[in-house]
């Protein structure tokens, strides 16, 4: 097995909108391996979402090459897209995106009914065990009853880091997860995703701030659409040692 999980070659999206173009993505080329942590990053509007949505098939690219997994992805068909976004990949979003009237327990169970459904997998014991283990990672197994509307903005993040990982992705796509956060409940969310990095997920934030982007080990920036630099992080921070420290 290729340690290369992304590859992408002048990557494209130009968008569509009431007779106007938007180049939104114009050229973005890449290698990612797995287990790598890696920052997007750049000025608003630079097309850091829109990269992230084609890399996570959230969007399809108007042009380029994309390779997922040793796989050409624009081949995929709806089907294998559709399994892709729900077993190969979690998805934490700066606004939380939680059902609000559910609770914890059943917001994180949520991309586990997919398999329910079309795979007839039972509601058993291996199911409640994922549910609580991603629970226990994000230190929320005592909140599971709670309504995610009553929980804090942090706890929410949380939340949504356990639903992105219940089913076990090769790769997490987050975008700003500490947008909406005050610094310490953002750096408990760079915690987590570095510790997640340490067991061997490969992770991919947009942020645009320069802090948070350092707990990555990788930067890529964006400008205009343009890929234009990828460099080593060399003076990387560890949130662990941060919070230590206040
Ligand atoms: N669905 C869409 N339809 C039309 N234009 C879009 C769409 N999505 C994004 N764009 C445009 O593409 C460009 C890049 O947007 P994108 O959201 O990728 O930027 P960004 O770097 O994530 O910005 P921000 O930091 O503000 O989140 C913008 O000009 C935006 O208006
Ligand atoms: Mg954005």
């Amino acid at each position: 097995m290729s340690d290369i999980l992304i590859d992408c070659k002048n990557l494209q999206k130009t968008f569509y909108t009431g007779g106007v173009e938007t180049h939104a993505l114009k050229d973005a080329s890449c290698i990612i391996r797995r287990g790598e942590f890696v920052s997007i990053m750049g000025p608003s509007g630079s097309g850091k979402s829109t990269f992230m949505h084609v890399l996570s098939f959230l969007e399809e690219p108007t042009g380029g090459v994309y390779s997922f997994d040793g796989h050409d992805a624009l081949t995929f068909d709806g089907a294998t897209l559709a399994r892709l976004r729900n077993q190969e990949i979690g998805f934490i979003f700066q606004a939380f995106n939680l059902l609000s009237n559910l609770s914890v327990w059943d917001n994180v169970e949520l991309p586990l009914l997919y398999d329910f459904y079309t795979s007839g997998l039972r509601r058993g014991k291996e199911h409640r065990q994922r549910v609580e283990s991603a629970l226990t990672s994000v230190g929320l197994s005592h909140r599971s009853d709670y309504k995610a509307q009553y929980l804090s903005g942090g706890e929410k993040q949380r939340v949504a880091i356990a639903r992105a990982l219940v089913n076990s992705p090769k790769i997490i796509f987050a975008d700003e997860p500490t947008g909406n956060l005050d610094s310490k409940a953002g750096l408990q969310v760079m915690q987590i995703l570095q510790e997640l990095s340490e067991k061997g997920h490969t992770i991919i934030m947009v942020t645009h701030e320069h802090s948070t982007a350092r707990h990555a080990s990788r930067i890529l920036r964006l400008r205009d659409g343009v890929l234009e630099s990828d460099e080593k992080v060399t003076d990387r921070l560890f949130a662990k040692n941060e919070k230590e420290l206040k």
